[in-house]
């Protein structure tokens, strides 16, 4: 299971869950960690995660497959997700978004050929005041522009933030 994640992870999960009363409040910490350490969660990963908690994969499937910043399918190195509620849109958000397909030259939900960048739509990132907003690791960008986002590409592509 090294693969998911490392041994000495693995076990200090497992004392840390035998020790408390309810280990499924541990389930975010050890689905971000699976996800941490091979970028995306696998079945073998919510089956490990599972085992870890001590409980059926088909529960940890349900909170897995709930929150959208937990992927349950391979993704590129960086996850782009582009805000796609209310403010945003009313902050020409669609014209943002256009943009940025254009610019990575995929639509929603796919990875760029490069593997470097995976597009997602989600709900509020509680950015509106700076809308139109997108979130790329923990980095919030709002009040995006063509320009702005030509920079964070870039910036993000060499390994940081703009
Ligand atoms: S609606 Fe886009 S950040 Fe809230």
């Amino acid at each position: 299971m090294t693969k998911l994640l490392p041994q000495n992870q693995i076990d200090a999960f497992k004392a840390r869950a035998a020790s408390i009363e309810h280990p499924m409040e541990m389930i975010i910490d050890v689905l971000r960690a699976i996800q941490d350490h091979h970028r995306w969660v696998p079945d073998e990963g919510v089956e490990l995660a599972a085992e870890i908690l001590g409980t059926s994969p088909l529960k940890v499937e349900e909170v897995a497959t709930f929150y959208d910043k937990i992927y349950r399918q391979e993704v590129g190195q960086k996850v782009i997700h582009v805000c796609d509620s209310i403010c945003c849109w009313t902050r020409e958000a669609e014209r943002i978004y256009a943009y940025l397909q254009e610019c990575l030259g995929v639509a929603p939900g796919e990875t760029t050929a490069d593997g470097a960048f995976t597009l997602l739509p989600t709900c509020c990132l509680g950015a509106c005041g700076e809308a139109p907003a997108m979130m790329i690791g923990l980095t919030t960008y709002g009040k995006l522009t063509e320009e702005k986002i030509e920079r964070i590409l870039a910036a993000e592509r060499a390994g940081g933030g703009a």
